[in-house]
């Protein structure tokens, strides 16, 4: 069993948060949320929440003493908020930190590192690093969540207009539903010396935008998905003359994300090689994964 008992979960109440929250429950951690808002929807009631501000070094320290934390898993969303939170953690003597990355292989692919939208999840690596005879970390990479990514509408549009069939819809990659984005987090921590100061990836499933636009086809017949073409190339030179005109950033962000995860140059498939034996992972059935795209469409 693990050697971490007591793990704080800074943000807990958001998209990701709760599949996290309820994975550590299920395997017998004693879980803090840590929270700016105190909010505390779809948390278990075992779970205590600690109110902190992220700007006082004491706030957060004081809640990690005195719930004795062994180690963070970061879900903020501002991502430069991490370097203080890591040397609270050093400080308050939390022996792990899963920073808030649970996306693309950022640091592991220099065209991936690269993108502006990872500027955050980069600086974190960096201090990570250099913080590691200090703090042990784990990064975990598990592509698009699948089931959330579906009910988006940002892997099949539903929510009008066509779906983006990115570069060769054939090419395939590593998607995670949120559930088994859980059971990464707590296989990480069950599993200490093998996760150590390492990226971990994870899949429940590698896909390619024809197969889930086949299935989507399948299981919701009554849907009527319209395609277009969209070269990523063409999507990233679009989008770097929005950032340097300053104009529509965000669409420009969500842009790089779409290109590090369909861009075959950005390595989003990790189907040969992947933790999931080690973290407890199984693979979708092809009846499961039926499942998940229909009742997230
Ligand atoms: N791979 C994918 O497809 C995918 C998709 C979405 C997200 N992600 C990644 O998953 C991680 C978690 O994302 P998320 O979407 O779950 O995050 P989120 O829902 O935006 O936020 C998580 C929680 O953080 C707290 N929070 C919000 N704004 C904050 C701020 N300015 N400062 C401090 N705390 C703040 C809130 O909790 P309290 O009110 O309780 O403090 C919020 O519920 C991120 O690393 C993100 O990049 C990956």
């Amino acid at each position: 069993m693990a050697i971490y008992k007591n793990i704080a979960v800074a943000g807990a109440t958001g998209n990701l948060g709760p599949a996290i929250v309820n994975a550590l429950v299920n395997n017998a951690f004693q879980v803090v949320a840590l929270s700016r808002s105190g909010k505390t929807e779809g948390l278990p009631s075992s779970v205590k929440t600690v109110k902190v501000d992220y700007d006082s070094k004491t706030s957060v320290i004081s809640a990690l003493r005195d719930n004795k934390i062994d180690a963070i898993v970061s879900n903020l969303p501002q991502y430069d908020q991490q370097p203080a939170l890591i040397d609270a953690a050093i400080e308050a003597g939390v022996k792990r930190f899963l920073p808030s990355d649970f996306g693309s292989n950022v640091s592991g692919n220099a065209n991936t590192a690269k993108l502006p939208v990872f500027k955050g999840k980069l600086l974190t690596h960096e201090y990570l690093e250099k913080k590691e005879s200090e703090i042990e970390w784990t990064i975990i990479a598990n592509g698009v969540f699948l089931d959330w990514g579906l009910g988006k509408g940002f892997l099949i549009n539903t929510h009008g207009g066509p779906t983006a069939l990115f570069d060769d819809p054939n090419n395939k990659v590593s998607t995670t539903t949120l559930a088994d984005v859980g059971k990464a987090v707590a296989g990480v921590l069950k599993h200490p010396a093998e996760t150590k100061n390492r990226s971990v990836f994870v899949q429940s499933t590698s896909i390619s935008q024809n197969e889930l636009v086949a299935i989507a086809k399948k299981v919701k017949p009554e849907l009527e998905i319209q395609t277009e073409n969209v070269d990523t190339e063409e999507l990233l030179k679009t989008s770097y003359g929005l950032l340097e005109k300053g104009e529509e950033v965000m669409t420009a962000m969500f842009n790089f994300l779409k290109v590090s995860i369909f861009n075959k140059n950005y390595g989003s498939d990790w189907n040969d090689k992947n933790d999931n034996a080690l973290l407890g992972i199984k693979e979708l059935s092809q009846a499961e994964l039926e499942e998940v795209v229909r009742k997230n469409l």
